[in-house]
């Protein structure tokens, strides 16, 4: 099947985060759709062929494990600045999900290519995340929250010292569609240098 432009412009277009209180909470989406999706995450550029992503997929009483793993870590960590409410929050969020990704970014031994390349191609891997996850109608977003820059979360995802926690990718079937998105007009972001 071909792609055409106007396509392809719908769905970037339209593409919207979709937050886990929006999901229809008991209806889990097929794991060989999620392969499907994570398939096409792994055809985002990548400078040096680093492949620099790595998921950790959570589903099913999987996602339990998760929840179970972030709420006490964050109670762990967060000290002063702990709130029942965010404890609850990352207790309860994954439940309501379908699959949640961790986004792992993972450095390749001896690599030349700087850090801030490899997170750059793992970003470009969760755009595709978020366009597949659009094109198969469900809904889905990409949360920094919560316990993602804990050093100390790291190996329950795989991750070892010189490795990244990006986030986690929420994903669901859409119980209530998100609203039209807005952005500045593209002249403002944008300058033209043509002499
Ligand atoms: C790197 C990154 C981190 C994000 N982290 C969060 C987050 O922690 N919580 C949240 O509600 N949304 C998060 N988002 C999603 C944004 O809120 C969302 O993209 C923004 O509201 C624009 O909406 P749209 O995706 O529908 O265009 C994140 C997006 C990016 C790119």
């Amino acid at each position: 099947m071909q792609h055409n432009a106007e396509s392809i412009t719908h769905l970037i277009r339209t593409r919207r985060s979709v937050f886990p209180d929006q999901f229809d909470a008991g209806k889990p989406v097929p794991d060989e759709i999620i392969e499907d999706i994570l398939v096409n995450a792994t055809w985002a550029p990548t400078h040096g062929h680093n492949e620099p992503w790595h998921f950790t997929v959570f589903t099913g009483k999987g996602l339990k494990q998760l929840a179970s793993f972030q709420s006490e870590l964050y109670k762990k960590e967060a000290g002063t600045s702990f709130t029942e409410k965010k404890y609850l929050k990352l207790q309860q969020q994954p439940l309501k999900a379908s699959h949640v990704i961790a986004i792992g970014m993972k450095r390749a031994m001896h690599t030349r290519i700087p850090e801030v390349e490899d997170i750059e191609a793992v970003a470009c891997a969760v755009q595709n995340i978020y366009l597949s996850v659009a094109a198969y109608h469900l809904g889905g977003y990409w949360t920094t929250g919560g316990i993602t820059y804990y050093e100390n979360a790291k190996s329950f995802f795989g991750l070892k010292e010189a490795d990244r926690l990006l986030g986690f990718f929420y994903i669901g079937h859409v119980a209530v569609p998100s609203s039209q998105g807005k952005r500045a007009d593209i002249k403002e972001k944008t300058t033209w240098i043509r002499e």
